[in-house]
């Protein structure tokens, strides 16, 4: 896979694209990672990438020739996601990092200031996400966010293959509790049945954990999850406890 970023702080990507895992995916060559400094589009004499708003009212908003230059000189084929992050955007989840993670090319773009001129959406932009509903200075971390959520999605990436299909939100549910050793770490044990070594009962306490879980703690993911009846009876005796 290949990523493009345009941002006006390339500083902000490199600790964190050369670290752990994604540093892992691109030792491996499984990610081709790029970062573009869109001052470097700005042609007059003072590099400028911002300007007033028309219309007046406070802010600066990204200049619509400098950011089509700069998206333009990464010529993205017409399948290739180009990516406005943004608090405007649909809201990431994991099926949007599934999505994301199955492309062979995306580029994404971290909007500053108060946003970008609005020219820039209908000529060069195809797509605009959110990381959550709350604004922050600029894209960067946004970005930095839907690519570590994307890229550990690529095979090869993680170590464990199976492991992701367990991850919270995978199979619509949060994912229950872990225990490793020591047996007992001040004065907390470890559920009997995850050292019963009956695997099939280990799987169903799992799930079942998973399921308390979401109900206490995303009650709404719940109408959206792949729930089997036993999944069901489960729940409701939950909720015929609690209502006791
Ligand atoms: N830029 C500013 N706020 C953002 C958000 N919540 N998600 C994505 N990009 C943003």
């Amino acid at each position: 896979m290949k990523i493009d970023v345009l941002t006006l702080f390339p500083v902000m990507f490199e600790p964190i694209m050369s670290a752990s895992m994604m540093w892992k995916a691109r030792d491996r060559g499984l990610l081709d990672f790029r970062v573009h400094d869109i001052r470097d589009y700005a042609l007059d004499k003072h590099r400028q990438v911002d300007d007033a708003p028309y219309g007046g009212g406070g802010g600066m908003i990204l200049k619509p020739d400098v950011l089509v230059r700069a998206i333009e000189s990464i010529r993205p084929t017409a399948d290739t996601p180009v990516v406005l992050m943004s608090p405007q955007g649909r809201l990431l989840t994991h099926r949007v990092a599934q999505e994301l993670s199955r492309r062979p090319h995306l580029v994404l773009v971290c909007g500053h200031y108060e946003g970008v001129d609005e020219r820039v959406r209908n000529l060069a932009i195809s797509d605009e996400i959110s990381i959550g509903d709350y604004v922050l200075t600029g894209g960067e971390l946004a970005a930095l966010v839907v690519i570590d959520a994307a890229v550990r999605l690529i095979p090869g990436v993680l170590g464990a293959e199976d492991a992701q299909e367990r991850d919270s939100h995978a199979q619509g549910l949060l994912e229950g509790p872990h225990y490793t050793r020591p047996a007992e770490f001040r004065g907390l044990g470890v559920p009997d049945v995850l050292t019963s070594g009956h695997h099939a009962e280990v799987e169903r306490w799992r799930r079942q954990q998973a399921l308390k879980r979401t109900w206490r703690q995303r009650p709404d993911l719940l109408a959206q999850a792949d729930l089997s009846d036993d999944d069901k009876a489960y729940l409701a005796q939950l909720m015929d406890e609690a209502g006791d």
